[in-house]
């Protein structure tokens, strides 16, 4: 019932209200109330206030409310007994640990004094901008001043906030914990969806119904990590009830989610306090933290994002795709699709030369391939994974005349030419390594733990920042490449500084990120056309964080084609298929031994941002042909499938037999549709697809770019017709695959 009015209510208010709205004032509240501050974007309302101790207090998250909707003003929860306090039970937007806080703080801070109380209180807001506005908090006898940033997208509702922590007392604090923000919601049954993996096995989606207590996901790897993703989503049970269902609907009902902009440690608690409201605190991972202010600095947190969307997690995702190509990628807000690339690593491994690569070169272009990219393997004395790291010479037996000649021949087959990079390590077999042993993360006198035989040269210290800076600026500037897929291929052990005091050491783990940004922002300015792939072995640095600096990523070193679509669907919860690069490889796959055809294998992939990494020395003549007619088919859809709006029409998870997605285009011209088989069972056909997003009114022309629709299906018809009688495809068997385009007609 109270579901059924809200979505009513919402839908009135959201066709007939437009306008941004932003309130920061207390005039339009009651005299006893203290300010109300209230930020309006696409279908969400975000809203906070100061209640009479003083508390910055969580007023309203959700659908957008009528502009002239009164917000109550924020007055404190009283006391739940005498176990908890109102500091414990009012919803703070961000909390000091002080003043018997029992649930999660933002912020916990240490004096030089041994003093550890923390109360802030609201000391002003000032407006930035139509939806953006600054908090100053200040604690209620210390000089620490805590200014929170908010800022609304006009069309997502998206939220970005962050803090920024001062020491203004004559005296060091020690930050022992700083969130960038935290979240409340309103009390109800909630199923918190989430994305571990590991190596080879990343973006797992998982739905558990949130109980009370604290759920914590995190990376403790000193970079965001294959096996927790910094992001969330929370959907409210429909049923209301206990026994409520457990997964959460794809495509109907509340969701909130975020996503946290930090490429270092990081860590969310989801908590359901005793009250039954349910808090999502995240930022900088306080295990092993430290920052030491001194009088006079401050730190800056990660921006954590925040969204609401009443259409499931499909329109969750949908706000959020859009969200990062027009404001978090370097190129937003209208960043290319990106090239279709060749990239040899699973062909050759290390094995690279320059006849080698320029053989693959020539098949490749043959195909229509955009961008030749040459992996691991060409550099220092790198002949397998236990040398060379560090040394960043162009290897001489490999390249006798340097790169030149292969860039030139690859750009006279009409590609560009990219390069792997993995900057951040050493193997201890290098020059660098023996120049510079101290240059690692170390504790002296430890052992330096190897992990693929390499270790993690310290990008928190400015020398080896500049050495990282100098070596990829000289790259650059010397040879004509496109694009850098930058790795990073192990995580943190023994993570020492020890050039500094060891009361700040422990900052290494927000410079060392803080110098990685500034590397690619530095590199990104002096070469303005170089575009950047992040790969940490497969998708393990993946985040808002490092996509602001990076144009693509790579989800995983999996590229079996099955196991990438319930990768894929898994990574699209939190990201755009933009970004999302997907590899045909060869079949058999050398992971899990699977045989799949070519087109199959091209289906999937064709689902992202398309490149070939197979043998195409092996390759027959009706292979060529395949990629090179599905290469055209994609190119001349690539924009909607990378940039339209994102229905996962048919999960491949739990065992699916079948699965699905459907992408339309912003203006709803165009939708392209892909269907997998894993197998068919007892002569079951494929289930019927019911389009979504279209324009029931326009009439589309059915084409298929493989497979075929069972007889009897038009080959034009209207967006009803394709949403409501759907359509019946004819596709049996084991791995199989079919994919089709709706153009509407003019
Ligand atoms: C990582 C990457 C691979 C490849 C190798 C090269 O594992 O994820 O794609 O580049 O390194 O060593």
């Amino acid at each position: 019932m109270n579901n059924t009015f809200k979505s009513l209510r919402f839908s009135v208010f959201t066709s007939s209200l437009l306008l941004l709205f932003f309130i920061a004032s207390a005039n339009a509240q009651t005299a006893a109330s203290g300010p109300v501050f209230r930020l309006d974007g696409g279908n969400t309302t975000y809203a906070f206030g100061v209640n009479e101790r003083g508390d910055l207090q969580t007023l309203y998250w959700g659908g957008r409310l009528g502009p002239h909707d009164q917000i109550p003003p924020a007055h404190s929860y009283p006391e739940w007994a005498s176990f908890d306090s109102p500091n414990t039970t009012t919803p703070q937007e961000y909390a000091g640990w002080g003043a018997g806080l029992y649930t999660e703080p933002a912020l916990k801070i240490t004096s030089q004094d041994g003093n550890r109380d923390l109360v802030l209180h609201f000391v002003k807001a000032t407006p930035d901008g139509p939806q953006a506005m600054d908090i100053l908090l200040k604690d209620i006898a210390r000089e620490i001043y805590v200014t929170l940033h908010y800022s609304m997208d006009p069309e997502t509702g998206i939220l970005a906030r962050s803090a920024s922590i001062e020491n203004r007392d004559k005296q060091p604090v020690m930050i022992e914990q700083a969130a960038a923000a935290q979240w409340t919601l309103p009390p109800a049954r909630y199923t918190l969806s989430y994305l571990t993996g590991r190596w080879a096995s990343e973006w797992t989606l998982n739905q558990e119904t949130i109980r009370p207590g604290t759920r914590v996901i995190e990376s403790r790897r000193g970079s965001t990590g294959h096996q927790a993703n910094p992001w969330f989503a929370i959907s409210r049970d429909a049923s209301q009830s206990a026994a409520g269902p457990l997964l959460a609907p794809e495509e109907s009902g509340e969701v909130w989610f975020g996503a946290l902009a930090w490429s270092g440690s990081w860590r969310f608690t989801i908590d359901e306090t005793q009250f039954d409201s349910v808090r999502v605190t995240g930022g900088f991972n306080p295990f092993d933290f430290g920052y030491k202010l001194k009088p006079g600095e401050h730190l800056e947190t990660p921006v954590f994002y925040g969204g609401y969307s009443n259409r499931g997690l499909g329109g969750a995702s949908r706000l959020l795709h859009h969200f990062e190509v027009a404001h978090i990628l370097p190129r937003a807000p209208d960043p290319k699709p990106r090239p279709v690339i060749y990239n040899s690593w699973e062909a050759t491994e290390f094995n690279v030369t320059e006849a080698g690569q320029i053989a693959l070169a020539e098949k490749a272009a043959s195909i229509g391939i955009d961008r030749f990219v040459m992996d691991d393997g060409w550099f220092g004395q790198r002949k397998d994974d236990h040398a060379g790291l560090g040394d960043w010479y162009v290897n001489p037996q490999k390249f006798p005349n340097g790169l030149k000649p292969l860039i030139d021949k690859v750009h006279s087959l009409g590609m560009d030419f990219g390069l792997w990079v993995e900057p951040e390590m050493v193997n201890p077999d290098s020059d660098l390594y023996r120049k510079h042993p101290d240059w690692v993360l170390n504790f002296p006198g430890r052992p330096r733990t190897e992990q693929r035989n390499q270790m993690i040269l310290n990008l928190a210290r400015p020398d080896v920042r500049e050495y990282l800076e100098g070596f990829l600026d000289k790259l650059l500037t010397e040879n004509d490449i496109a694009f850098l897929k930058w790795d990073y291929n192990r995580n943190w052990s023994e993570p020492g500084w020890d050039q500094l005091p060891p009361d700040e050491q422990k900052q290494v783990y927000v410079e060392f990120i803080r110098n990685l940004y500034a590397i690619l922002a530095d590199l990104r300015k002096k070469h303005p056309k170089i575009e950047i792939e992040s790969c940490s072995g497969g998708g393990g640095r993946v985040d808002l964080g490092i996509l602001r600096y990076t144009d693509e990523v790579w989800p995983s070193d999996n590229t079996d084609p099955f196991d990438r679509l319930s990768m894929q669907d898994g990574f699209t919860y939190a990201y755009t298929p933009q970004v999302m690069m997907a590899w045909v490889t060869d079949s058999p796959h050398w992971l899990n031994f699977r045989s799949t055809t070519l087109a199959y294998r091209m289906l999937s992939s064709m689902q992202g941002s398309l490149g070939i990494g197979a043998n195409l020395n092996k390759w027959t003549a009706e292979d060529f042909a395949t990629a090179k007619r599905l290469i055209a088919a994609y190119h001349a859809v690539q924009r909607t499938i990378v940039q339209g709006d994102l229905y996962r029409l048919i999960s491949p998870c739990d065992g699916s037999e079948f699965s699905s997605t459907e992408t339309v285009s912003h203006d709803k011209n165009q939708a392209v549709v892909f269907a997998f088989t894993h197998s068919t069972q007892e002569g079951r056909g494929y289930p019927l697809l019911q389009l979504q997003g279209l324009d029931p009114n326009a009439d589309y022309q059915l084409t298929w770019l493989e497979g075929k629709a069972m007889p009897g299906t038009p080959q034009s018809a209207s967006g009803d017709w394709w949403m409501s009688h759907g359509i019946n495809l004819d596709l049996r068997g084991d791995f199989r695959a079919a994919a089709f385009r709706l153009d509407r007609q003019k």
